[in-house]
This record gives C-alpha cells, structure tokens and sequence, in this order.
C-alpha cells in the first residue's frame, strides 16, 4: 500500500474515531447507559486502530506523523483513558441499577472526544512541523471545552441530583463550589496557556536555513542585476534574435474554437524559439497591454541568473510599455519552454509561454540522419478551460511520415496538472528527460509515462509502415497520429491504454558515474509538502505549505559556490506537486528509498505524489537567487514557492514575487 493510501486511511479512521467518541459522550448525557457502554467500548477500539495507522504510516518517515506522535495520540490517549477510568465504572455500576452517570462522566467522554477532533484539525490546519504554540493553543482550546462543557452538563445532572436526593443540600453546596474552584482555576490556566502560545505565534521566524552548512560570509556582494549572459556566440554561431509582445489577443483554433488568451506575439504558443548550441539568443520582451506585467523565464535552461525572468528577484516585471532584453548563449541541448513568471498562474495559463528547441551542433549524433530527413516535432501540450490544445491545434493532430524516417516528438507539458501519455503503434525510447539526453534509453512499447507539470520528454522511433498514435490522457479520439505517406487516411485501431503500466524512469536505462559523489552533501534541505493555514503574501490563507510556511515566509536556502546539495522533499498532502528549481537540474538519488538504478536522471521538474519522499542532488555552480517552486502554478501561488541563494549574492529588486499583481514593481 503507498504511503499517499496509509493517509487517507488514517484521516478515516480518525474521522471514526472522533464520531465514536461524541457519540459516546451524547448517550451517556442521555443516559442510555447500555447503548453507551457499546459506543464507549468502540471509541476505544478505533483510538486503538488509529494506533496501528499512525503507527505504520511513522515507519513511511516521522514526517508524516510528527504531530500525531507528538500532541494528538497523547492527547486523545490521556483524554480517552481519564474517560474510561471515570466513566467505565458508572456505566458498569448503571447497568446494575447501582447508581448512575456523573456530569464528571459525561464531561471525560466528550473532552475525549474534543482531543480526538483536535488532533485531526491540528493535522489539517497546521501539519509539519508542529510548534510549541500550536501544542500549547490545542491543549488549551480542549481543556477550555472540558470546563464549558462542565458548566453546561453539571446543572443538569445537579438538577437530577436534587430531585432524587432532597434534603442533601450540604452535598449539593460542597459540590458547586468545588466545581466553581476548577472552573477558576481551570480557566486561568487555560486562558494563560492559549495566550503564550499565541504569542509563541508571533516570534520572527528564520529568514534563512544554512542547510548543515557555514553561513553567510563576509564575501563581497554581487547583484543579480549583474549576472548577465554572454554577450557574443561561440566560433561558428550566430545571433538568434526576436522581439516577443505580450498581448491579449482572441485566438482561433482550427476546430473554430476562440479563446480569449493572453499571448506572445499574438500566437498560442508564443513563436518557436529555435537554436544551435553555441548560437546566442537574444530576446527583447514587450508588453503590450497585460496590466500585470509580465516577464520571460527560460523553463529548465540553465541561464545566468539576471536572465531567469522572475520578478521581484532577478529583474522587475515588464509593465505595459516597457521592455526587457534577454540574451544567453545556447550552450545547453535540448527541449525546453519559456513562460511568464509574473503572476504565472493566470498568465501561464491563459497563453504565455512558448517553446525552446536547441539542437546540437552537425554530427554529433552519428546514428541519426540529417536534420532533413528526420521527423522532428516539438509538442506542447495546454489546456485551455477543458480544451487541449497540442502544438497550435486543438482536436487531433495528423502528421504525414515516410516509412523508416527517424522521429523524435518533443513533449512539453505546459499545464500545472500531469499529462498520461501513451505510444501507441510503434516501440519507442525516451531519449531525453527535461532535456537531457538519457544514457542507453532502451526500447519499450506498452508504457505509459508520465508527464509532469512543466516537464519535457523526448520520443524516439523509426517510422513504421502503419501509423502510430500519441495518445494523451486516454482520449483515443484527440493526440496526434503519424501517418505512413501514401497510407490511405482511415482509422488506426487504438486499443485502450488506461491499463498500461508506468514506465518507471528511475530504472530506466544503464547507470554512469555521476559528476559528483552523491553519498556526502555539503548542504542538505528538507522541504515537506502540505496544505495549512499560513501567510502568503502578508495574508492569513489555507495555503500550500513549505514545512508549515508560504511564500514569502519560507526561509531561503543558503548555499555557497561548489557546493553539493541535497533536497528531500516530502509530500504529505494528497495533492502531486511538481517540485521545479531554477537555474539546475537535479540528479535524482531516489524516490520513497527506492533508489534510481537506471540511467543518470536529470529533471529540472519532477512530480512528487502523494506520500512520496523524493532525494535529489545537484552541485551549486550557478550563482544567483533562484525560485524554488511548485511548478502547480496554482500552488506556487498559494505559497509554494521560496528561493535558493548563493551566498554573497543580493538583489536590487526587493517584493513579493509573482503573486497579486501590484506587487514588486
Ligand atoms: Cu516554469 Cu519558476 O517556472
Ligand atoms: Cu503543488
């Protein structure tokens, strides 16, 4: 069973736990003793089998159950046996027509039942990593519901009392004001508690986490105004120059479809950005009239950091009227996109990004025939409000290919959700992930991959006689099908492919040295995954959380130059959030401690699912400030999102980063 199931498992047996409990509190104050007995018996049973999920879900990773091990079990455990030891004898007693239930027993039942609820809402609102304060406000918001619920129930139950005992009245007095000293002293306590924990609250966090490394030195500043990309292209390139207007425009789609986009240069996607390695690229960035602004980040491209595009940090966002002039040299091959990172989760989706393609320089790919004769076809892959959206075209895509051509399909998921995508027709290999040229990628047929949000794969095969279909998200009728020239156009029979397996890429191709020795690190980062109550933005949201926190309150990372640096990233959610770094590719070590045996795997994307523990590693050799991000754009949005800094590295350009508009500019 997945980790991500032993979640949802333990929040239903903790849902059961809670209703078992009130439900023992509610017929004991009705005092039906006998159904109460059974309900009191299985409150006891599911805390017990809540136990044994905590328990298994602590050997997945102390991550996930921190606050359980830590506040809700002691809590509902000390609440639940005061409840048994009180209420168990009476109820036993009532049965036997001896005596009957207390208010002392009613309350027991039902604080136990305010622990059970506690524990759950602390898990949901709060998660990892559990604080002093959260404890100490819970705790108090519990005891603080015992002594309400104490004032509600005893009159009642001293009521009953008077009317079965008249003439006891000594008892009764003794009784008010013991109970009258509780409530005091109780409510003091509590009331105290509640405040130093709220007050605990309020205490600046960290702004920095070292990562097991030195801190800052006193080394001179650089700006990342000042990282800049070359200015000349290598012996043998040119300058690829283009100028990019950001515009809103209605866009036709070839069903007859429009959509109100926002847009660079009026297309969606935004024009191809084609290269050579070696050649330089140089884009000047104008906007038009998207009031929020808007910038380029170059997706997966290990740009200088001034070229990385993301307001507020490496430059200011492009206003209406403004512009901005990107250059870098194109040293790394590859597929890769670009997109707007200002406001990206509306800007993104609705048509701001684009496709980058470096090729290598002549013959460096001996196997393969002359760029000519290849198929080569780069496919982003968009939704726009329900409607897919391959390349420029939505519906199905049809492509003519020769017999025996080389092809390679360069998919790039520009949503903020997975694509599924299946190879129908035709053995394949997975030459490249996020760019990168995988080592010795063997032959499959009868996968399925998966495609993170942001992430690029690219397919190669030979041009079989028949036609072979790109089938995305199961949808037999939509893709893209490549057909043999001369095939009289009919239809392939596509199978279904909802049951194929996943290719699993951590075992995908042969093992090579890596660049670094990945069993030491200089710095090691651990980023757990959740969604919490927390500030995003200088506003109180249920956010997407980073050990507890939302942008821009989540520490930066610091790292030095040379470093060797090692994230694990920790989803304790049940949502899948694609975790994206600017400025490197991460080598990934392992996933939920299963490690990566196949080829090298580099991705600047990688989706981590529900209760998934991902290791991963890359060295520090690009110095700047970089986002480190969910690339759900949605999710970054919601706080997902902080940044890793290179010592003695500063910006000029302070504020918040891609959220409301308004912001950093
Ligand atoms: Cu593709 Cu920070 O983004
Ligand atoms: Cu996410």
């Amino acid at each position: 069973m997945t980790t991500g199931l032993w979640i949802i498992l333990d929040h239903v047996v903790a849902l059961l736990t809670i209703a078992a409990w009130f439900a023992a509190g509610v017929t004991l104050a009705l005092r039906r003793t006998r159904p109460a007995l059974a309900v009191l018996v299985a409150a006891v049973l599911v805390t017990l089998v809540r136990v044994a999920t905590v328990a298994m879900l602590a050997g997945r990773g102390w991550w996930f159950v921190q606050e359980k091990v830590l506040l809700g079990l002691p809590m509902l455990g000390a609440a639940g046996a005061v409840a048994v030891l009180v209420a168990g004898p009476q109820l036993l007693a009532a049965r036997r027509g001896r005596g009957d239930v207390t208010a002392g027993g009613v309350v027991s039942v039902l604080t136990a039942a305010y622990a059970a609820l506690a524990g759950l809402v602390v898990t949901f609102l709060v998660g990892y990593p559990l604080t002093l304060s959260t404890a100490l406000i819970t705790t108090s918001l519990v005891c603080a519901g015992a002594l309400l619920t104490g004032r509600v129930v005893a009159p009642a139950v001293e009521d009953i009392a008077a009317d079965a005992a008249v003439g006891q009245a000594p008892e009764g007095r003794r009784a008010i004001s013991r109970r009258r000293f509780i409530g005091w002293t109780g409510g003091a306590v509590v009331v105290t508690a509640a405040g130093a924990g709220t007050g605990l609250s309020f205490l600046p966090a960290e702004s920095v986490t070292r990562g097991g490394g030195p801190g800052r030195s006193s080394r001179a500043a650089v700006s990342v105004a000042d990282l800049r990309g070359s200015g000349s292209p290598a012996a043998g390139g040119t300058v690829r120059r283009h100028v990019l207007t950001a515009k809103k425009a209605t866009v036709r789609l070839p069903s007859g479809r429009e959509i109100d986009a926002w847009t660079y240069n009026g297309e969606v996607p935004g024009p191809a950005i084609t290269a050579t390695q070696g050649d330089l690229i140089e884009v000047r960035l104008r906007n038009a009239d998207i009031e929020d602004g808007v910038t380029l980040h170059w997706h997966g491209y290990d740009v200088p950091c001034g070229e990385d595009g993301a307001p507020g940090v490496t430059q200011l966002a492009v206003a209406p009227g403004d512009d901005f002039v990107y250059r870098f040299r194109a040293d790394q091959v590859g597929t890769y996109w670009y997109h707007t990172h200002h406001a990206s989760h509306v800007g993104v989706h609705k048509g701001l990004y684009g496709t980058l393609v470096v090729q290598p320089r002549g013959g460096q790919r001996a196997d393969e025939q002359s760029a000519a004769e290849q198929v080569d076809l780069t496919l982003p892959v968009h939704t726009f409000d329900g409607t897919v959206v391959i390349a420029d075209s939505d519906g199905r895509t049809e492509h003519p290919a020769s017999p025996g051509t080389p092809v390679r399909l360069r998919l790039i998921n520009t949503d903020s959700d997975p694509h599924r995508i299946v190879l129908a027709g035709t053995p394949f290999r997975v030459a490249a992930v996020d760019g990168r040229d995988l080592n010795q990628p063997g032959e499959v047929s009868d996968v399925a991959l998966h495609l993170p949000a942001g992430g690029r794969y690219d397919l190669v095969f030979v041009m079989p006689d028949t036609s072979v279909a790109l089938v995305l998200d199961g949808d037999r009728d939509g893709g893209l099908r490549l057909r043999p020239l001369g095939d009289v156009p009919g239809e392939a029979r596509i199978e279904d492919t909802s049951d194929l397996p996943e290719l699993n890429l951590l075992r995908y191709g042969a093992p090579a040295a890596a660049p670094f020795d990945t069993r030491t690190a200089d710095r090691h980062f651990t980023m757990v995954l959740d969604r919490g109550v927390a500030m995003v933005d200088g506003q109180p949201a249920y956010a997407q959380t980073v050990n507890g926190r939302g942008h821009p309150a989540i520490p930066d990372q610091l790292v030095a130059e040379g470093d060797i640096v090692r994230f694990t990233v920790v989803n304790r959610s049940l949502e899948t959030h694609p975790w994206h770094l600017h400025g490197h590719p991460v080598l990934i070590l392992s996933r939920d401690g299963t490690p990566s045996t196949g080829s090298p795997l580099w991705m600047d994307t990688f989706d981590v699912r529900p209760g998934e523990i991902w290791e991963v590693a890359f060295r520090a050799t690009n110095p700047g400030i970089w986002m480190n991000h969910c690339h759900n754009l949605p999710h970054a949005h919601q706080g997902m999102m902080l940044r890793l800094r290179y010592d003695g590295v500063t910006t000029p350009f302070g504020g918040s980063h891609g959220g409301s508009p308004g912001h950093g500019h």
